[in-house]
């Protein structure tokens, strides 16, 4: 989806690292405990020195709903602030520095193209039997629609513990955009290969026939992660020739051919406690976004902390929140215009927060 983010004042385009610090600690200074800033792990350094708390996709939800301050800027991507707003009742000022800071998966279904899949799966089964579930990366209209239709939000620290709430609720799921958290908590709650199909939304009835329908317990979205689908089961054999006690920890938006041979799975906070829980000495193969990889290793220099794929794996919107962004934002607020306020209409916020809630609620 394309945003429009205009381009910052030559103030911030033609400042040194030096100066956009000065001024980011000065506005944080002065706006006090009016403000929150919060830093997904993907966040590159110099915008992450400045978050008051940092997290996973759930963590920070569950942050952005508890906290009191007047400005949240959240240093993440679109849907992550968009689940802020939704999640604080539009009481609270979000801002996502940059309004291009989106995410290609879940830019990979959106509501049209759902409402279709739904209206075909009702031509052909049971829709009442059918719960939705939506992956925290998609927009806020999705997480309404699954809210509408008695279903639930998940995110990767919290996939299994909705999956299972939802199949004793129904007899299958509609589960999108990312195939590959779908499939890989279906394997982990004992469902086989033959349980699930894909569900791809450029072809009619996804691709699939009635039967196919019929048998499926799990219908996952063809949407996928373009930087957790670069890890492949042959970097897991490489890092494991040269380093045979090495561990390796995946995140869940990797194929299951990866998440099935490597030592553990989880969410980028699961991730950091693997990380934090191997001995001194140990070599860590970690396969999700780099910034992540790259702070494990400065942190924990005791360990080796290397990313699976050893080309480089940024994710490109996550890294478009900058410390210019950060500054302009905040001197902004400083000079009291709200520039870059995240806000979802009222209705469409009303069903994500009963879909938001129940995941808080369940998990
Ligand atoms: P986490 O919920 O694990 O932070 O993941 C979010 C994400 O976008 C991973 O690509
Ligand atoms: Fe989206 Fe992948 Fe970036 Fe996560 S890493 S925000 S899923 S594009």
């Amino acid at each position: 989806m394309v945003r429009i983010q205009g381009a910052l004042p030559d103030r911030y385009t033609a400042a040194t690292q030096e100066e956009l610090s000065s001024w980011i600690a000065a506005a944080k200074a002065t706006l006090g405990d009016r403000l929150l800033i919060l830093g997904h792990h993907y966040q590159r350094e110099e915008v992450m020195r400045w978050a008051d708390a940092r997290g996973d996709s759930f963590g920070l939800s569950r942050l952005a709903a508890a906290s009191v301050a007047e400005y949240i800027v959240f240093c993440g991507v679109h849907f992550m602030a968009e689940s802020a707003d939704v999640l604080t009742g539009g009481t609270r000022h979000v801002i996502l520095p940059d309004l291009n800071a989106g995410c290609s998966m879940a830019d990979m279904a959106d509501l049209d193209s759902v409402e279709e899949a739904w209206d075909a799966l009702a031509a052909v089964t049971d829709i009442e039997r059918i719960v939705p579930i939506t992956y925290m990366n998609a927009s806020a209209a999705l997480k309404a629609f699954v809210g509408r239709h008695g279903g639930a939000v998940c995110t990767s620290s919290n996939a299994r513990a909705v999956v299972t709430w939802a199949l004793a609720r129904g007899d299958k799921l509609l589960f999108f955009p990312d195939q590959h958290l779908g499939r890989n908590t279906g394997f982990q709650l004992g469902l086989g290969a033959g349980d699930m199909r894909v569900w791809d939304p450029k072809r009619d009835l996804g691709g699939l026939d009635e039967v196919d329908v019929k048998e499926a317990t799990l219908l996952l979205w063809k949407g996928h992660c373009s930087v957790h689908q670069r890890f492949k089961v042959a970097h897991i054999e490489a890092f494991r020739t040269e380093h045979p006690d090495g561990i390796v920890v995946v995140h869940p938006e990797c194929s299951h051919e990866v998440v099935e041979v490597a030592d553990e799975v989880g969410s980028t906070d699961h991730i950091i406690r693997v990380v934090e829980a191997a001995p001194a000495g140990s070599v860590i193969a970690v396969a999700t976004e780099i910034h992540l990889v790259q702070r494990l290793a400065a942190e924990h220099p005791d360990r080796t902390v290397v990313s699976l794929d050893p080309l480089i794996c940024p994710c490109s919107t996550m890294f478009r929140i900058d410390a210019a962004h950060l500054a302009w934002v905040l001197e902004n607020l400083v000079d009291g215009e709200v520039v870059n306020r995240i806000t979802v209409d009222g209705e469409t916020a009303e069903w994500a927060r009963v879909a938001l809630q129940r995941m808080l609620e369940i998990t």
